[in-house]
């Protein structure tokens, strides 16, 4: 009865369904029988024919109470050996497994073969083969979780954990996070292809894309790096304006810094930028680059210095329209509240996170957004007046909607009420 258990995939599942099932059984037993004997009785000694019956004094039975004291107990003590067994075998990895080593970070895992060789959210086993995982988590806890392997344990930023299973199947099977890691915790899922012991052979050996990126050059390389890596979000390669200084002709060049230095963009400025970029940020710019310290090694930030020289060469595209506005001189008092808004929005780089033409870049499109009601991360709700589109320009991190990244950098200090009250003018313009 009941049973509901996913597929029987390592030499654990057998063991832990039988126990499992038997307690399953045990207690609808006693549950059919409880409220079976309870209903039975209430029908058998109803009140009959408005007459009263005097309830009947019952003294204790030693024997009833013997029974129903120690079967009871007898099988709380059966469950817990059986268990016990059970738990102590899952605890003791037989000595000839293939050792997996486990990195779980918000919101991936990655795994990391004897041979050196790297997967990210999918692991490949031989089947029959008793297989460990030594885990360590970058952030917080997560826990690893396999339902055909009838494994689960969690993942800690503080201590190694590991866990071992044998399985006894090939096929591909689903493994969860399932501890509550943050916003992207459902998404935190691998898969274990268990496979037969030539084809494991043949995958584990297999280095066709490490030997693809042996044989780039290093500029292939580093432009293959550049959208892998999603430097391309915020940098373009055409001289166009984003979040970051676009990349096209930045070799050699002398940036200005927002503290008023000057820096010359070579070798050890592009890796400073990638391993600690908000030490020297370039003017004109907001801090909110993150660290991609340990995330690329000394080859690949070649690759992308490469890939960057490489770009001395190309065409700028026309200056964009963004700078152009922002260079132009023009009497500003002379304008529309909604024209020097408009400018500012441009100026101030809010456009390169908010569209004006409904699509979704980093932040909500300022296309219809006045008047905008919806719901804010945490579920409380929204509607985009003066006062909020004023707190969300100096204070953003407070009311940020749902399904977007808090990445937004405070502008108190940097526009005053009438720069404010200009943009909100201009806002209510963009429909
Ligand atoms: Cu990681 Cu939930």
């Amino acid at each position: 009865m009941f049973r509901f258990l996913p597929e029987q995939a390592s030499t654990f599942a057998a063991d832990v369904d039988w126990i499992h099932n038997w307690i399953t059984d045990i207690s609808v037993f006693f549950t059919v029988a409880i409220f079976g004997a309870a209903i039975l009785f209430a029908i058998i000694w109803r009140r009959r024919e408005g007459k009263d019956h005097a309830t009947p004094q019952i003294l204790g039975d030693h024997k009833l109470e013997a029974i129903w004291t120690i079967v009871p107990t007898l099988i709380c003590v059966f469950v817990a050996v059986k268990g016990l067994v059970s738990y102590q075998d899952m605890r003791t990895p037989p000595a000839n497994t293939l050792d997996i080593s486990v990195t779980a970070e918000q919101f991936n895992w990655s795994f990391e073969y004897p041979n050196g060789k790297k997967t990210t959210n999918d692991i490949t086993v031989p089947v029959g083969h008793p297989v460990k995982f030594i885990m360590r988590s970058k952030d917080v806890i997560h826990s690893f979780f396999i339902p055909a392997m009838r494994v689960k344990k969690d993942v800690l930023p503080s201590m190694f954990t590991t866990l071992w299973f044998e399985p006894i199947k090939t096929g591909s099977y689903q493994g969860f996070c399932t501890e509550y890691c943050g916003a992207g915790h459902s998404a935190m899922l691998f898969k274990v292809n268990v496979v037969s012991d030539a084809e494991y052979d043949r995958w584990l050996t297999d280095d066709s894309t490490e030997f693809m990126k042996s044989k780039m050059n290093a500029e292939d390389l580093g432009r293959a790096l550049y959208e892998q890596k999603t430097c391309n979000t915020c940098h373009s390669i055409d001289g166009s304006m984003r979040i970051g200084p676009s990349f096209a002709k930045l070799w050699n060049k002398k940036e200005k810094l927002v503290d008023g230095t000057e820096v010359l963009v070579d070798e050890n400025y592009i890796e400073s930028s990638i391993v600690n970029p908000n030490a020297q940020v370039v003017a004109g710019y907001a801090p909110i680059m993150p660290s991609f310290e340990g995330q690329l090694s000394v080859d690949e930030i070649k690759a992308l210095i490469a890939f960057i020289k490489g770009l001395e060469k190309t065409e700028v595209a026309p200056v964009a329209a963004v700078q152009a506005v922002a260079v132009a001189p023009v009497d500003r008092s002379k304008l529309k509240p909604e024209e020097r808004g408009k400018i500012l929005s441009q100026e101030k780089l809010c456009i390169s996170c908010h569209s004006i033409d409904g699509s979704k870049v980093i932040g909500p499109s300022f296309k219809g957004i006045y008047g905008r009601k919806g719901k804010l991360v945490g579920g409380a709700d929204y509607e985009v007046t003066d006062e909020y589109i004023k707190e969300s320009i100096l204070n953003p991190m407070a009311k940020v909607v749902d399904g977007y990244a808090p990445a937004m950098p405070p502008y108190a200090g940097q526009l005053s009420d009438d720069d404010i009250n200009d943009i909100i003018a201009y806002l209510k313009t963009v429909k």
